[in-house]
């Protein structure tokens, strides 16, 4: 049996020799197609492979229809928008991905782009601090939990809303549940965006309500691009100068970002929120053991499709 892992964004060498131990030990063979160019070269290697480990590399149906072998894809880590679900059943592959493992590296890094920018970009002048400050958490899952927990350290006042979560799981951890989208923008001079990006999500973050946040307002997204109208979001930060933009992601229109507001806005590359050597043993082992449960013993808790 063989297993694939193609990143176009490579874990970091000690997470490969986990995958390798736990691959190999179950008598696998481990193959690496690292940071690719061209999607050529991820059609070829997944020819004859059993199983695939991807973390946001695009996986389509021609993917599949080139992985003629392929019965499971793990994405190691959260979000599986970049992985065609429909195709995936339609070629009897199971997809999982692995929640959770890399929450607290993207956690991590909310606060570290919050106080690189509310420092002045550590500019020498005099910035601003967290503590006593309010914070909504755009939707309630393991990466908010953890920003959540952070927070608290920071003496920060936490909000969150989640259609989805219970108000009991919010508020055992010390988070204040609001009941509508708006009440979280009204009352959050930061927010920080945890929604996955679907139809219903993508560029849902506007104009409107953006501009309900409270003076000196700052949105984190290290969601998805994919959920902000960056239009929209270009014209609020022309018509609110107090209004800052920070993301693990470049927008599509990072230009005119940096263009138009250089100090307001921070981007880091190709998503670097969970780019730890932690989050990439926690995330790539756990998928190299589900792929091992799944091809020997059919264990396929975390399915997706
Ligand atoms: C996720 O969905 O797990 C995060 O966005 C991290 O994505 P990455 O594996 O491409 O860093």
């Amino acid at each position: 049996m063989k297993v694939l892992v193609a990143t176009d964004k490579p874990f970091a060498s000690v997470a490969i020799d986990g995958i390798r131990k736990a691959v190999e030990s179950a008598g696998m063979k481990l193959e690496l197609l690292e940071k690719y160019t061209d999607k050529k070269q991820l059609l070829e290697a997944v020819a004859d492979v059993d199983a695939l480990i991807i973390r946001s590399d695009i996986i389509d149906a021609e993917v599949f229809d080139a992985a003629k072998k392929l019965k499971i894809v793990v994405r190691a880590g959260a979000g599986y928008d970049n992985i065609d679900l429909k195709a995936a059943t339609a070629h009897n592959v199971c997809v999982m991905n692995t929640p959770g493992q890399n929450a607290n590296a993207v956690a991590e890094l909310v606060f570290g782009m919050m106080i690189y920018q509310i420092r002045n970009h550590f500019n020498g002048t005099s910035g601003t601090e967290l503590k006593g400050k309010t914070l909504g958490l755009h939707a309630y899952g393991n990466v908010a939990k953890n920003v959540a927990r952070i927070a608290k350290c920071f003496g920060m006042t936490i909000y969150a809303f989640d259609p989805f979560c219970p108000k009991e799981v919010i508020e055992k951890d010390g988070v204040i549940a609001v009941e509508s989208v708006d009440k979280l923008y009204e009352k959050s001079q930061f927010v920080s965006l945890h929604i996955p990006a679907t139809a219903e999500t993508k560029k849902s973050i506007n104009y409107t309500l953006l501009n309900l946040m409270p003076k000196n307002a700052v949105l984190i997204n290290t969601a998805r691009k994919e959920v902000i109208n960056e239009e929209e979001l270009l014209q609020l930060m022309e018509d609110r100068k107090d209004f800052k933009y920070i993301s693990d992601i470049q927008p599509d229109l990072e230009a005119l970002f940096i263009e138009k507001y250089p100090e307001r806005i921070l981007f880091t590359p190709k998503k670097m929120g969970a780019q730890t050597a932690e989050a990439n043993i926690n995330a790539g082992i756990a998928a190299a053991n589900q792929i091992v449960g799944f091809l020997k013993e059919g264990i396929d808790k975390f399915r997706l499709n």
